[in-house]
């Protein structure tokens, strides 16, 4: 009998997928059908930060930018704190899988002292989506980089559930990020965010959002991190998220290394039920290969496991397909 458990940041989940924080997961009712077709965990759609702000009368800061702080107002009015704590609540009482909260936030400041709301109402962890457009350019990206320290230093010392580091993929150094995380209490790291890009309409001659979903080569650039990550810093649990569409996918992830994957694009495509295909997918390739479990070939394919570990370090397209015509 095939098994789909796997463990991450200390969880026993039924299966590796974990439906992504987002609109997905606004309702304990789809929450519950994603449990019905065999999701592993969800993270719940992000809390921001300025939300967490606004109930402390902290938006002024952000005065300076009147589209933003009337986006602000509004979204805050739409989903205050209270609701989201509410919220936690009641699909925890939904569901039996378990239930990642999530923080969306900029910065290190008072929003930390709201985690604990977010323990006491029985989040099984948090992901925490750190994210600000460095538009300084006299501050350092080690300036940066210290917002992430600071706050895993911190939630270490005001909650106890499991904290997992979401990324975005553009630092000079992730291994680097990723081991200061870990040494200050980060169970698991997010590879890699997925952020709302920009785009240019040039017959309109204006500037709009690009797409929102992901396409399936999106893979890569992460595989290749879960691939590093998990031989390098072993210790630290990996959720692989951007571009996992389909099963083929998620085997690759779990090669390379992942304790889970994160699905957002491909469940806004395909359904709740995509969920099941993909572990259908992962099954019977695990009956195929002769795999029973998760842990039989997890990490078999990433950069400590092969024998050639060049093939995650090639980046050079001239040193290596300079013959390709
Ligand atoms: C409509 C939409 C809303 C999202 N909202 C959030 C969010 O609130 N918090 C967050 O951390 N990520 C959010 N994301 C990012 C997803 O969780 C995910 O990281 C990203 O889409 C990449 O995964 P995918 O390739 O499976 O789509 C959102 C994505 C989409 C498409």
């Amino acid at each position: 009998m095939t098994k789909l458990e796997t463990n991450y940041l200390g969880l026993t989940l039924k299966s590796p997928i974990i439906v992504s924080s987002s609109g997905l997961n606004s309702s304990a009712e789809r929450i519950q059908k994603y449990q019905e077709f065999g999701a592993g965990a969800v993270v719940l759609k992000s809390l921001f930060e300025e939300q967490i702000l606004q109930e402390v009368s902290h938006l002024e800061q952000y005065s300076d930018y009147t589209e933003a702080t009337d986006y602000l107002k509004y979204y805050v009015q739409a989903n205050n704190v209270q609701e989201y704590i509410n919220f936690i609540k009641t699909v925890k009482k939904a569901v039996s899988i378990p239930v990642i909260a999530s923080v969306n936030c900029v910065s290190d400041n008072q929003w930390l002292s709201f985690a604990s709301r977010i323990q006491e109402a029985g989040a099984d962890a948090l992901e925490v989506n750190i994210f600000y457009l460095p538009l300084n350019p006299s501050r350092t990206a080690n300036e940066y980089e210290r917002v992430y320290c600071n706050v895993a230093e911190t939630l270490q010392k005001i909650i106890t559930i499991p904290v997992a580091f979401k990324l975005g993929s553009h630092f000079t150094n992730p291994l680097h990020v990723i081991e200061q995380l870990r040494y200050r209490g980060a169970k698991g790291v997010v590879l890699f965010n997925r952020f709302f890009e920009p785009d240019l309409d040039i017959h309109g001659m204006k500037v709009v959002p690009a797409t929102i979903f992901s396409n399936p080569s999106d893979i890569r650039y992460t595989l290749r991190w879960v691939g590093i990550v998990s031989h390098l810093i072993p210790e630290i649990d990996i959720s692989a998220s951007t571009g996992v569409h389909d099963g083929e996918a998620l085997v690759k992830m779990l090669l390379a290394g992942a304790n889970s994957v994160q699905v957002c694009s491909a469940i806004y495509r395909n359904g709740p039920q995509h969920i099941q295909t993909m572990l259908q997918f992962l099954t019977e390739w695990m009956n195929q290969k002769g795999f029973k479990k998760i842990d039989d070939f997890r990490g078999n394919l990433n950069y400590g496991h092969i024998p050639d570990p060049t093939h995650y370090e090639r980046s050079q397209f001239m040193k290596y397909f300079s013959n390709y015509e």
